[in-house]
């Protein structure tokens, strides 16, 4: 099986695994925290320990509860059974779980509570019960000592007068009842809340209020009211803050959540009862528009924190604000920044204008205190920034992002040594040159898609605290990232993704040692060498994904800075073949610091098949590998084997040359001797004085060839015996004798005679039988026993009568011609 469909497989049983346990429950933190949502369950599984501290319950099918439903579950502390479809709540359900803190029963349809059910959650503090049909909030929670927070939201009821006895619950501080169906409130329900005397935050939001009775809130105090959508109408509204008077709020939110832009009457008192209320932040989440101006503001002159958010607003009106230290104008189409409006503002000190129309920025006179001023999504375009904060020397915040463009002229920043923030992303800036040398306290600068071009080396050059340095989209000329970076010594973020960047040299970062995140996000980087060579000890993340890495060389890998805890290589065109096993194996190796190791995928021919990289199988390489040196190591041996074979027989093959190119031409073949003889140098004697002496002084004399003889010096013995003797003469003639058996030369010299003469008769090999051989001894030359046996040979004797004979007969057989 190969890898792939081994994984499949497994995924498959997993799978199977999974639907089998859709019962059980996800552990989140082991013994502590546990997590059964959405398991379709009816009971609580036995698989939770009874140590667990936090339990998610919600969406499951409990219906009704009664004390068997919970096991002991001493320690469990919040309990969420949110939509748990639950009906019935009897007397003593929460018998086993009493030390419960956090009760969360929200969305479940309760008809029947029993009485005192709650009660014996001595250690509730927060008691959630949303959506769950109340119509009243004389609830039997007298024994809830220890409860802070009571969220009986998204209910039907139609009064908050509470019970008497929360005025005793000591830590009790917030009542959130938004989404009831309260029309009305009068003295008497908010006698207990002043009982309470304490700084509670109220939740009144969406409910239908008609009427509040004058003074109901009078010496009240509360932390936080919030009556945002409380009243049916405007004029319930007007009336509503008038009824207000009196009451003393640290926060107070009112206004809309819905955005529908209802154009109010020609009422410019609306919020004139804001004036009797005494609070000091002030939200006004406005969502309206007013037909004749409303100083909106007039009342808030004691607030030092007043946000108008989502209205529409054309102008403000000058605004003596007293204490005012945050001011807050969001999406309201104002088109002018109220810089002159707030000049000699010694107490402002954040100023948020954001989401409006404005196109300019006015002078900020003489506000000392002026510390945060964020601009960003407007339509501002300037031609020469930032004269106007000249007066603000305390400014360290500036944010101008998503304005249409911005100038610099000199100095821009000039008189502003405090900035420490500044950011520019998505505003086009004109005329980037070294500006920002003099903010010595700058750590944060965001220049992200401002359409800069780098071309000047010195752009950052005396930014030494800077910690982040944004600076996606930008584009550099020729090699000025080399440089640009050389001061920020202090730099740990640095974010130069989709830069267009090719390639970067080593150098660009070699003084960054406090480097933790580098993103190198989407550009056209085909390797990060650059890497082995930096210093970057203290990098944590670095991100290359999307890219043109085909692959990293293993040196590489091993000189990632020891800290890097986050690499991203997805989305690179990864080339997995068999040459890149060890870049591949490191990707499955190291996963666990890989970002998305799952988007790494294969560069492959097809754009559209995603072949991740991690289920490349690395395994067929290793066999290809095993093939190749099998492979290499089996020619070897046959070239070796071929080679000692060729030299062992080198005079065969030899001959067989001769003897081709012999046969190719046969008739041209001349012959210089009669006879070529083939004897043992023993039998010499013999051969010199017998043979010799009779056939060659004999008439017609006949011509030997011997190889003491006629043998040419210099020519080794084998071409010799080739040239001269076998294919120099006619015939040959073997002296067969014990020595002749004996001498490997001989043997040799008669097989190859043999061979010539193969194809043609045999009778050109004539055998002399000088002594007697044994038979067996005849078949150690190969051919010689057959020989004899097919052939007559002619046998030597001492005797003159048949030595005359023999004399005759040899001479016969030589001179005999083949037809
Ligand atoms: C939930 O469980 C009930 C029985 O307890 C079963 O009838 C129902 O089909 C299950 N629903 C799902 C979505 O599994
Ligand atoms: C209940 O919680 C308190 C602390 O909140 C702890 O001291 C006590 O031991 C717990 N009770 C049980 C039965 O676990
Ligand atoms: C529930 O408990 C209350 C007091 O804690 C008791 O008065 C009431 O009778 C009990 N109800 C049932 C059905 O046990
Ligand atoms: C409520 O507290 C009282 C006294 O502290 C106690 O007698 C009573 O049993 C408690 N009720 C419940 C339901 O635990
Ligand atoms: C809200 O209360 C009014 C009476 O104050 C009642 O007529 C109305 O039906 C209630 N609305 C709902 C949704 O219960
Ligand atoms: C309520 O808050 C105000 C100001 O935040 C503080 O002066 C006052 O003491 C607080 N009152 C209580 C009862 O905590
Ligand atoms: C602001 O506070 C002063 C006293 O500090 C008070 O006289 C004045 O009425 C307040 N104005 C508003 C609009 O609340
Ligand atoms: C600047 O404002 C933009 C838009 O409101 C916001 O996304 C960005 O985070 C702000 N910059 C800083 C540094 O707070």
């Amino acid at each position: 099986m190969t890898l792939v469909l081994k994984k499949l497989f497994l995924k498959a049983i997993l799978i199977i695994i999974n639907i089998g346990a859709g019962q059980s429950c996800t552990k989140i933190t082991e013994n502590r925290y546990y997590s059964c949502m959405r398991r379709n369950l009816s009971y609580i599984p036995t698989s939770i320990p009874s140590s667990v501290q936090t339990l998610d319950f919600s969406f499951n099918i409990l219906k009704h509860l009664k004390k068997t439903i919970f096991p002991v579950l001493s320690f469990l502390e919040v309990l969420d059974l949110s939509r748990c479809k639950i009906k019935h709540i009897e007397n003593d359900t929460f018998y086993n779980v009493k030390n419960l803190t956090t009760l969360i029963l929200t969305g479940n349809p309760i008809t029947y509570f029993g009485p005192g059910c709650l009660n014996s959650l001595h250690n509730l503090q927060r008691l959630v019960l949303v959506d769950v049909g109340l119509s009243s909030l004389q609830l039997q929670i007298n024994n809830l000592t220890k409860l802070q927070e009571l969220r009986v939201g998204t209910n039907n009821i139609q009064s908050m007068s509470l019970p008497a006895f929360m005025s005793t619950i000591k830590d009790f501080s917030l009542l959130d009842l938004h989404a009831n169906n309260i029309s009305v409130i009068t003295t008497d329900h908010t006698a207990v809340l002043r009982e309470i005397g304490r700084n509670m935050t109220l939740i009144l939001s969406s409910n239908p209020l008609l009427y509040i009775e004058p003074g109901a809130f009078k010496d009240i105090y509360l932390r936080e009211l919030n009556i945002r959508s409380a009243f049916v109408s405007p004029a319930a509204q007007k009336a509503g803050l008038n009824a207000l008077y009196g009451l003393n709020v640290k926060r107070l939110m009112f206004g809309k959540y819905r955005n529908d832009y209802k154009i109010l009457s020609s009422d410019a008192n609306y919020l004139d009862g804001l004036c009797f209320i005494n609070f000091h932040e002030v939200y006004y989440y406005m969502k309206e528009k007013h037909v004749v101006p409303v100083n909106i503001f007039r009342c808030m002159i004691n607030a030092t924190i007043v946000a108008v958010k989502g209205g529409i607003i054309r102008e403000i009106a000058n605004v003596p604000f007293l204490k005012i230290k945050e001011l807050y104008l969001i999406s309201n189409q104002l088109d002018t920044v109220p810089g002159k409006k707030l000049a000699h503002l010694h107490t402002l000190e954040k100023l948020v204008f954001t989401d409006n129309v404005a196109i300019q920025i006015p002078d900020f006179i003489d506000m000392r205190s002026l510390q945060y001023v964020d601009l960003s999504s407007n339509q501002i375009t300037l031609t020469s920034c930032c004269s106007f904060f000249s007066s603000t020397p305390q400014l360290r915040y500036l944010n101008l992002s998503l304005n249409p463009q911005i100038g610099f002229s000199i100095g821009p920043f000039d008189g502003l040594d405090s900035l420490e923030i500044l950011d520019f992303h998505h505003t086009r800036v004109v005329g980037m040159g070294p500006f920002f040398s003099n903010i010595k306290y700058l750590r944060y600068l965001d220049i992200s898609y401002s359409s800069i071009t780098f071309i000047n080396i010195y752009c950052f050059y005396g930014l030494k605290n800077l910690n982040v340095l944004k600076m996606a989209g930008s584009h550099f000329q020729g090699d000025v990232a080399r440089y640009l970076f050389n001061n920020l010594t202090f730099l740990e973020h640095l974010d130069m993704s989709y830069c267009r960047v090719v390639e970067l040299h080593p150098n660009s970062f070699k003084n960054l040692q406090r480097l933790k995140l580098l993103n190198l996000r989407g550009n056209y980087l085909m390797t990060i060498d650059f890497l082995a060579l930096t210093n970057l000890k203290q990098l944590i993340s670095l991100y290359v994904d999307k890219n043109s890495i085909t692959s990293i060389p293993l040196h590489v890998l091993h000189s990632l800075p020891t800290n890097l805890s986050e690499l991203d290589l997805s989305y690179n065109p990864i080339d997995c073949s068999c040459s890149q096993t060890d870049f591949i194996l490191w990707i499955m190796e190291n996963q666990n610091v890989l970002k998305k190791p799952d988007n790494i995928f294969c560069k492959t021919f097809s754009p559209s098949s995603d072949f991740r990289a991690t289920d490349f199988d690395i395994d067929s390489c290793v066999h290809k590998k095993r093939l190749t040196i099998v492979l290499s190591l089996s020619f070897v041996t046959v070239v070796v084997l071929l080679s000692f074979l060729v030299y062992r027989f080198q005079f065969y093959l030899q001959y067989c040359c001769i003897l081709l190119r012999g046969y190719r031409s046969p008739g041209q073949q001349e012959c210089s001797y009669d006879a070529f003889v083939i004897f043992s140098s023993y039998d010499e004697d013999w051969v010199m004085n017998e043979l010799m002496e009779n056939l060659e002084n004999s008439v017609p004399p006949i011509q030997l060839c011997l190889h003491m003889r006629d043998f040419q010096a210099g020519k080794s013995i084998a071409s010799n015996i080739i040239d001269e003797g076998i294919m120099g003469s006619r015939k040959v003639i073997v002296v067969v004798s014990q020595h002749f058996i004996d001498s490997a030369w001989c043997r040799f010299e008669f097989e190859l005679a043999q061979s010539r003469f193969m194809m043609e008769r045999n009778a050109n090999i004539i055998i002399i039988i000088l002594e007697d051989v044994e038979e067996t001894k005849t078949k150690k030359v190969f051919g010689l026993h057959k020989h004899l046996k097919k052939n007559t040979y002619l046998k030597w004797s001492r005797d003159p009568l048949s030595n005359m004979r023999f004399w005759i007969r040899l001479r016969k057989a030589i001179i005999a011609t083949n037809q």
